[in-house]
């Protein structure tokens, strides 16, 4: 059955999560705005910058966008079905707007470049339309809508990292945060369009990072999340300490603020991540066994065309250099099916190379064209969609039998676990994950534990997604 354990199918993005006004509802705000964001973690990362620049200029926020007076969708391209649910949720945003004539409909993030002209004129489905490096300039924007004029800025930059805004925590579990490093990718990997609807990678102030999370974890967060497209290319040069922040120091420096904040990564190109990262990753306990390294594809040739930049030996050299530094890291990866050209054979790479690494997760897609890449303007197309979508599923099977293996092979360990919050299925039962990232649930019972705090739990058993356990004191 597709997708049923722990391993996802992402040709489904998360699908539209609409906030709840937390911190936002505080203040008196003169009008509302609602925001739904779909694509990566870096999508819903802006949104939350977008509100807090919408706070400070008198928008407070809705969970409900039927009384709101700005709704606003936060764009993603990465493939053709994440663009086709968009465009299905606008048109029911301009049913609302029939009967709400004043409300203003936004696109923002990496559908805006793309598709400015056909939304605002051709189809005229939306009133404004901001790409990801232009968020500063919404206040004036949605001004210049209200006036009835069309509102586009999809201008990217090279230097725009918000630095200085202090995020929104949107719809959060006041445990785990999202921090965002750098922006933009120049790595042209040939099928994706990232580079194109985020622009230059610009790395952000390592002093503002560092800030944001010391602020982080007195306001009682306990885990931070350093995001980037590519995080190991962090570079930064700090002028008044003479100092390069690369990516390991970076993490060295978060580490520090204090051992009961954890930090995570995400995500590492192959190619980048360096020594010096693993070893920064062993010196300290707080930086989590994890990584997520995606391969894309187990066929060297298949990873030329897709320009990767490394083998299929390459990267099993990575995963055994990982291992031998960190022996208990879980590892996860992105897979692709179907690219331009792939064989029975190459698909059969992949497998393999799958069964090499035995992956925790993955994330796994069927190859979708996306207009201006260098796939669409130099390979066919030329895997038949049922093939792909074949092959996907065989990946998808091997992945949920990957993870149950793996999950079995924890039965009897313990594991520190950062309590996140109520399972999902039970009130009576903590919720939260370990330092490789899997997911534990134990019951409350006998337990003065609280959200936010270390526990021990023993595991007693499991499912490919989920270590079920109890606390052993
Ligand atoms: N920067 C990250 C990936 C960001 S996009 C990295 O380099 O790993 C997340 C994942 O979407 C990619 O890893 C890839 O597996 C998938 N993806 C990107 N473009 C795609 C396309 N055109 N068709 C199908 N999957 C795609
Ligand atoms: Fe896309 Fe490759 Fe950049 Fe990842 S590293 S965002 S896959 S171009
Ligand atoms: Fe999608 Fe843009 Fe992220 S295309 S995956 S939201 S960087």
């Amino acid at each position: 059955m597709l997708g049923s354990l722990s391993s996802k199918i992402h040709d489904e993005e998360r699908q539209g999560e609409a906030y709840q006004p937390g911190v936002a509802g505080k203040k008196e705000f003169r009008k509302k705005f609602y925001i739904e964001s779909y694509g990566c973690q870096m999508n819903f990362s802006d949104s939350e910058i977008v509100a807090s620049i919408l706070n400070e200029n008198g928008f407070g926020a809705t969970a409900n966008y039927t009384e709101a007076d700005l709704v606003l969708l936060n764009t993603c391209s990465i493939r053709e079905k994440a663009e086709q649910t968009v465009r299905n949720r606008l048109h029911i945003f301009r049913q609302v707007k029939v009967s709400r004539p004043g409300m203003l409909i936004g696109v923002l993030g990496c559908m805006a470049e793309r598709l400015k002209e056909k939304f605002l004129e051709e189809e005229k489905l939306v009133d404004l339309v901001v790409g990801p490096d232009a968020y500063r300039t919404l206040p004036g924007l949605v001004e210049e809508a209200e006036s009835g004029q069309k509102a586009v800025n999809v201008l990217l930059s090279r230097d725009e990292t918000y630095a200085d805004i202090s995020p929104v925590r949107l719809d959060s579990n006041g445990v785990t945060a999202f921090v965002s490093i750098m922006r933009g990718c120049n790595n042209m990997c040939s099928f994706c369009v990232v580079p194109f609807t985020r622009g230059r990678e610009r790395s952000r102030d390592a002093g503002s990072i560092v800030r944001e999370c010391i602020d982080l974890f007195e306001r009682g967060y306990r885990e931070v999340t350093l995001l980037g497209q590519n995080v190991d290319s962090y570079y930064w040069m700090d002028e008044t300490a003479g100092q390069v922040v690369t990516f390991a120091l970076l993490l060295e420096k978060v580490a520090l603020i204090d051992p009961l904040l954890r930090v995570r990564f995400s995500t590492s190109h192959p190619k980048d991540i360096t020594d010096e990262v693993l070893l920064t990753m062993q010196r300290y306990e707080n930086i989590c066994r994890y990584i997520h390294l995606p391969v894309q594809s187990g066929s060297t040739r298949i990873l030329q065309l897709m320009n990767r930049t490394y083998t299929r030996e390459w990267y099993r050299a990575k995963v055994d250099r990982i291992l031998s530094v960190l022996p208990d890291c879980g590892l996860s990866t992105d897979i692709i099916t179907g690219f331009c050209t792939e064989t029975e054979e190459d698909h059969q790479d992949t497998m393999s190379l799958m069964q090499y690494a035995r992956y925790d997760m993955s994330y796994m897609f069927f190859y979708s064209e996306r207009p201006g890449t260098l796939a669409a303007r130099r390979y066919a197309d030329d895997v038949p969609e049922e093939v792909k979508k074949r092959r996907l599923d065989e990946v998808v099977r091997l992945q949920n039998r990957l993870s149950l293996e793996k999950n079995k092979e924890d039965v009897g360990k313990t594991f520190v676990v950062l309590i996140e919050g109520d399972s999902k299925k039970s009130a009576a039962d903590w919720r939260g994950r370990s330092t490789q990232n899997k997911v534990i649930v134990f019951p409350k019972t006998g337990s003065t534990r609280q959200k936010g705090d270390y526990v021990p739990v023993k595991i007693e058993d499991c499912t490919g997604a989920t270590l079920l356990g109890r606390i052993v004191e």
